[in-house]
């Protein structure tokens, strides 16, 4: 994955102001999640706030560009663009995560880690469409993401964290057996 850093922010500033509010209520992550996504379901953007370049993906992988971090660490945003078949490997995160998609449809795979760390289980599977928002809190945020559709899929990702400090929101990426149950 590539992450593209913004010279400055790309977002609608009603989504920024939003968004502050919601994490300077310094709840959990769980909670700060749930507030989140509600602020991104009033504010989501349009495919548009990329541009038509980026829109088109790329045949290297999935690409992430960063359209605002706030300048205190508390979250950044960011657009994830992909190409039909294009794939995460299996990960989690560093902190708590809300995303919209914005064109397409995105593909979730959910997985639980072993008691004793060996091999993974899958224990969901989520279709995302245009339009909605989820988010979700480590731990117990293991997943794989992918496009499976005919035309390019576009998500907004907001992370709890400046990830153009941390390089990358994930925490781990997983190279394990998945039982079959
Ligand atoms: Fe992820």
């Amino acid at each position: 994955m590539t992450v593209i850093s913004p010279v400055r922010t790309r977002c609608p500033a009603d989504l920024v102001t939003a968004i502050r509010t919601a994490t300077q209520q310094h709840c959990d992550w769980q909670r700060t999640a749930e507030l989140v996504a509600d602020e991104l379901r009033l504010h989501l953007p349009g495919a548009d706030i990329l541009t038509a370049a980026e829109r088109a993906g790329s045949a290297d992988g999935y690409q992430c560009h960063v359209l605002h971090a706030e300048p205190d660490g508390s979250f950044s945003v960011t657009a994830m663009v992909w190409r039909p078949g294009q794939v995460t490997p299996i990960h989690d995160h560093v902190t708590w995560c809300v995303f919209g998609v914005v064109q397409g449809v995105e593909y979730e795979e959910l997985y639980a880690l072993s008691g004793d760390g060996s091999h993974l289980s899958e224990v969901g599977r989520a279709q995302n469409n245009c339009g909605e928002v989820s988010g979700f809190a480590p731990p117990g945020d293991i997943h794989r993401v992918r496009n499976i559709g005919a035309d390019v899929a576009i998500s907004l990702h907001v992370y709890g964290a400046d990830i153009t400090r941390l390089g990358s929101s994930v925490r781990r990426i997983y190279d394990l057996p998945v039982a079959v149950s």
